[in-house]
């Protein structure tokens, strides 16, 4: 078959870990008879500096026209402590994620053995982990009404939630349990925020149609404190847009590094494919920063298009790589691997199997 995908590969270490996942799709082309055209496009710090806007409109048709995007990182310190800037990189995805219609961000956690002792917590915690994070990627305070007063001295931010957007993705994350351990957890404030009380009634009336999921509710400082204690506790995480993206970096440190977190984006028609990190700035070129969330993610965009045994083909590999400790400074400071070095490897292994780790 033949698939068109959109890339964008950002900022900072985005171009290297995206140019390491698409080495790894090509693989997959190569060994499973596909074939993938992949179409270039800026979005964020490099786009505003080539057109003045984060997402440019031939970024946006061309997203809309593929079967899937894969996506690298945004983001520049030059913005971030700046104000005044009134256009900023990460509009360019917070748009993007809007005018597609990616309500369902789906960040899977699990605790690799193999790099149990990366984490700073204790193997007997982490062991065994599997969990999946459903953040709630198009609504709530991302998207509310923003004020500044004209003295500048008062800052606002609305929050809100409609029973639809809440209901949506909740039938996905019911779902997912389903065919997972048939446990959903959903994370809210609901002692002081309205917002959280409809989610919980929301949520609650729902629960009859899904009778073989147990479903349980736990208010988010709560939540943050149990998935470093117990991690194993939990199965599918639901929750809203800024407690999705806290807890899932916070889930991140039991795999051992943020290096390692892929995710889906889900919605209406197109999905877009991204590693949970950042643009890492003072990484940006050195050729050391982990591609493996960018591969994951490649591996998740497989999946998405029903391509499963393609998809296990580069988790295969990514753990095969884990296993020899083909790895970057990240997971594996005293005899690191470069980024194009790990991705050359996953690559190899998809095409060769058993015999690529005679070269490395
Ligand atoms: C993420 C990122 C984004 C977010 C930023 C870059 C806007 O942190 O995907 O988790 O907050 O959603
Ligand atoms: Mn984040």
């Amino acid at each position: 078959m033949k698939y068109n995908i959109a890339v964008i590969p950002g900022d900072g270490i985005g171009p290297e870990v995206t140019a390491q996942a698409k080495k790894a799709l090509m693989a997959v082309a190569n060994v499973y008879n596909h074939s993938f055209s992949f179409k270039e496009a800026l979005m964020g710090a490099c786009a505003i500096d080539a057109t003045g806007a984060p997402l440019p409109d031939e970024t946006l048709s061309l997203c809309k026209k593929s079967d899937a995007i894969l996506f690298g990182a945004i983001g520049h310190p030059k913005y971030d402590n700046d104000p005044k800037a009134k256009v900023r990189p990460e509009q360019g995805l917070l748009k993007l994620r809007k005018d597609l219609g990616l309500f369902c961000n789906v960040r899977p956690i699990k605790a690799y053995e193999q790099l149990i002792g990366n984490s700073p917590l204790k193997k007997e915690i982490i062991s065994g982990t599997d969990i999946v994070i459903y953040r709630e990627l198009t609504g709530g305070i991302y998207f509310g009404i923003k004020e500044l007063s004209d003295d500048k001295t008062i800052a606002f931010d609305g929050c809100s939630y409609s029973v639809e957007e809440i209901e949506r993705i909740a039938h996905l994350a019911f779902k997912e349990a389903q065919n997972r351990r048939k446990k959903l957890t959903l994370v809210d404030k609901a002692n002081v925020l309205e917002t959280s009380r409809l989610w919980r009634k929301t949520i609650t009336a729902m629960a009859n149609q899904y009778p073989d999921v147990q479903l349980d509710f736990l208010f988010v400082d709560n939540a943050a404190m149990q998935l470093i204690l117990n991690p194993k506790q939990f199965d599918v995480i639901l929750t809203e847009n800024l407690f999705g993206d806290i807890l899932s970096d916070e889930a991140s440190v039991i795999g051992g590094s943020i290096g390692l977190l892929a995710s889906a984006s889900v919605g209406k028609k197109t999905a877009l494919f991204e590693p949970i990190h950042g643009s890492y700035p003072q990484a940006a070129g050195k050729n050391c920063a982990n591609p493996l969330a960018a591969i994951l993610s490649a591996a998740l965009l497989l999946q998405h298009l029903g391509l499963h045994k393609e998809a296990n083909a580069i988790t295969n590999a990514v753990e095969k790589s884990l296993e020899l400790e083909i790895s970057t400074e990240d997971l594996n400071p005293e005899r690191a691997f470069t980024t194009s070095k790990v991705g050359d490897f996953i690559a190899d292994y998809i095409e060769n199997q058993q015999d690529s780790n005679m070269n490395f």
